[in-house]
């Protein structure tokens, strides 16, 4: 459930009229709605206690919406970050996250950010090679300290959903395979510069089937079965993100009920703490893109085409991924047209969708692309030289610009000349 909804004919999120937002702060921009971030994670924390599971770790996925606006909300509730950089531990760090709640994943962290992490002393790094496990040992040690960190396994599994975002299986850049894991599980344990506390894994993003995720949920059971009997000391299995989630008239979701039963089945009597990576489940439907209409233009051959003033630099899902957004009038008319809906961006790629059928619009118009509060402004570029996207976050029926557009002037000052110029 999201709070988006049509109220007197006209699509608010809480309780602002969205046109009252695209009117003040201008379009293209992206709405969030606080009492959704707030729900999503909720229901999800709920399910998971429901279930039978001690004090769970819900790292928010950062990448998916890093606003600090929103991840203060989400931090306020208890949540976690999962990050991928050292810019994303600074946002979690600004916003409230604490370090013992802070899980950094990726497969290519340099020294740097290791010895940020390592200073900042994150719950885990999660090392997703032996090169990376040898250069955090050698890090911490020139430090003089000692890192927590997890090794992530690649379960060697098919996660279903699109190739470009799918990350279990052996040939995915991600993680070790089992028995590199417990091999290094178990040289990390002798290491001075690392603390080897737990296992992790992630297979992949926008998972409509519970069954591929509870077979590498088994395969990571058993694998922290097998390192406590050789004696080793496992404190968390973190089992990352991934849950999908209803995108209209696309494959629904187990919902995280579901998630969580089969969570407390696979998980029952293995004594570790449990941790999350949720990026999409929490934030997706707690956000839309608002464009304007900027003309139709009707070929006399019969393609309508809807140009926005948003475009693929905006809100990259589509052309990156083929993604389904549910595009929604602000005031839907009566009628139904079929459109192209196109941004400005000089390429065919940016093609938001072909042959919708949508109420009839005119120039001026509002839209809606729904659930795009995930991985819409975290991707959004200044290609084509536009400014970068605003942010806009509601609480009630107030609303306050968490992330401004920036001016001109603001993106030439970035750049400067060459001394020779
Ligand atoms: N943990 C790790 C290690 C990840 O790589 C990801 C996502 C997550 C957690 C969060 O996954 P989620 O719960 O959001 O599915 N840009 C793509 C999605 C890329 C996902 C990358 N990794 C999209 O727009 O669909």
């Amino acid at each position: 459930m999201n709070h988006f909804e049509l109220r007197e004919g006209e699509l608010a999120c809480e309780g602002v009229p969205l046109s009252r937002i695209a009117e003040a702060v201008g379009t293209p921009v992206y709405v969030y709605s606080s009492a959704t971030l707030e729900r999503h994670f909720t229901v999800l924390r709920d399910a998971l206690v429901g279930a039978g599971l001690k004090d769970p770790l819900i790292a928010f996925a950062v990448k998916a919406n890093s606003n600090l606006a929103v991840l203060r909300t989400l931090a306020n509730l208890g949540a976690g970050a999962d990050v991928v950089s050292e810019g994303e531990v600074r946002r979690a760090l600004a916003a409230g996250v604490p370090p013992e709640r802070i899980v950094f994943s990726g497969v290519g962290k340099t020294e740097a950010e290791i010895a940020f992490a390592v200073e900042t002393g994150v719950a885990e790094i999660n090392v997703e090679s032996e090169p990376e496990l040898h250069l955090v040992n050698r890090v911490a040690q020139q430090m003089g300290r000692r890192a927590t960190v997890a090794i992530r396994v690649n379960p060697d599994v098919a996660a279903g959903g699109h190739a470009k975002i799918a990350t279990g299986k052996a040939d995915n850049k991600f993680g070790v395979s089992f028995s590199e894991a417990e091999r290094l599980y178990a040289n990390a344990s002798n290491m001075a510069g690392v603390r080897p506390a737990g296992v992790a894994c992630h297979i992949g993003s926008q998972i409509t089937d519970l069954a591929p995720m509870e077979a590498a949920f088994t395969k990571m059971r058993g694998l922290v079965e097998r390192l406590k009997a050789e004696g080793l000391s496992v404190e968390r299995l973190d089992l990352g993100g991934g849950l999908g989630v209803p995108y209209f008239n696309q494959p629904t979701p187990p919902d995280p009920e579901a998630y969580a039963a089969m969570i407390g089945r696979v998980t029952k009597g293995l004594d570790v703490q449990l941790a999350f990576e949720p990026g999409r489940m929490i934030a997706a439907n707690a956000g839309v893109l608002i464009a304007r209409v900027n003309h139709v233009h009707e070929r006399p051959e019969g393609r309508n085409f809807l140009v926005l003033d948003a475009a693929m630099n905006d809100l990259l899902r589509p052309a990156m991924y083929d993604a389904y957004h549910d595009i929604r009038p602000l005031k839907p008319r009566y009628g139904a047209v079929t459109y192209d809906v196109v941004g400005p961006v000089c390429e065919t790629g940016d093609t938001f969708t072909r042959d919708r059928v949508l109420p009839p619009l005119e120039a001026g118009d509002l839209i809606a692309f729904m659930s795009a509060g995930a991985y819409g402004a975290t991707m959004a570029s200044e290609y084509n030289s536009r400014l970068l996207v605003p942010e806009v976050l509601v609480k009630g029926d107030q609303f306050a610009v968490v992330r401004p557009r920036p001016t001109y002037e603001d993106m030439l000052a970035r750049e400067a000349a060459a001394p020779w110029l």
